[in-house]
């Protein structure tokens, strides 16, 4: 009866302290609650970290991007084609080239890829990107017009007597803006693989960019005229058609240049 009575007075006084906001039971000794907590604190946050370190989450810290190569991939890629078709095609597929983004077409090439000769100009224009084919605008008709002279036509059967011509971006560049060094060096792969696979007796460089990209020198008005040489087979610069338009006195020299043409296609000494 005794411990009865006890053991409601012990509740009461228990239930008093509760009612009086009491949550816990206090210790023999003190607790430094600030000390606690910031334990705590620590304790959290080494935890967290070691969530987020790699290690813990068993993979590598920062997996690097894998470092573009334009450059190395247009060289695979231009090697691995054995056709100027699969070339185009390659092109068509080439990844690293924003030109190809605003542009309408792939500009590949035109004529007969039989020709003994072959001639490399800059990049489409807008009469280029429209129909997909080089030269086509004004300077394209001046140009036909220029090789019919000394008997030559880009439709010609007979390979002697036929052109096959391409450019060195085959896309058009915004605004016909010149194009950019790091263009022709991601582009310059297809270009020396085209050349490859259509063999050509000779080349015509056409205007500083397309000399500027095969011989790595400029000054068109100085070296246009002078045989060189490039991947192995002779080259000729000469002025770009669009130039001439421009500056129709330049004609002379540029006739002076399609006789050299002809004479060396004939494998007689150029003039
Ligand atoms: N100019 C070029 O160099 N190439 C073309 O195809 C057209 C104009």
């Amino acid at each position: 009866m005794v411990q009865e009575l006890a053991y409601h007075d012990i509740y009461a006084a228990l239930d008093f302290q509760v009612s009086m906001g009491a949550d816990e039971a206090t210790l023999a000794a003190p607790v430094d609650r600030f000390a606690l907590s910031k334990a705590l604190m620590e304790e959290a946050r080494e935890k967290a970290e070691a969530e987020r370190s790699p290690a813990a989450r068993g993979t590598p810290a920062v997996v690097p991007p894998p470092k573009a190569d334009p450059i190395g991939d247009a060289r695979a890629m231009a090697k691995a084609a054995a056709t100027p078709e699969a070339l185009a095609q390659s092109l068509a597929g080439f990844p690293h080239c924003e030109l190809k983004q605003g542009a309408r077409s792939l500009v590949f090439s035109d004529g007969n890829p039989k020709a003994r000769l072959m001639i490399i100009g800059e990049a489409p224009g807008r009469d280029e990107d429209i129909q997909g084919r080089p030269f086509v605008g004004r300077a394209g008709q001046l140009l036909d017009r220029m090789l019919a002279a000394i008997g030559l036509a880009r439709d010609a059967e007979d390979a002697a007597d036929a052109v096959y011509i391409t450019n060195i971006l085959p896309w058009r560049p915004p605004q016909n803006r010149d194009p950019r060094p790091e263009e022709i060096a991601m582009l310059k792969p297809f270009v020396e693989r085209h050349v490859e696979l259509i063999g050509p007796d000779a080349l015509v460089l056409m205007g500083n960019i397309s000399c500027q990209a095969m011989l790595g020198r400029r000054g068109i008005t100085r070296i246009r005229g002078t045989w060189t040489e490039t991947l192995g087979r002779p080259a000729l610069p000469m002025f770009h058609p669009a130039y001439l338009l421009r500056n129709p006195g330049a004609k002379r020299e540029a006739w002076a240049d399609l006789l050299s043409l002809k004479a060396r296609l004939r494998g007689e000494t150029p003039p």
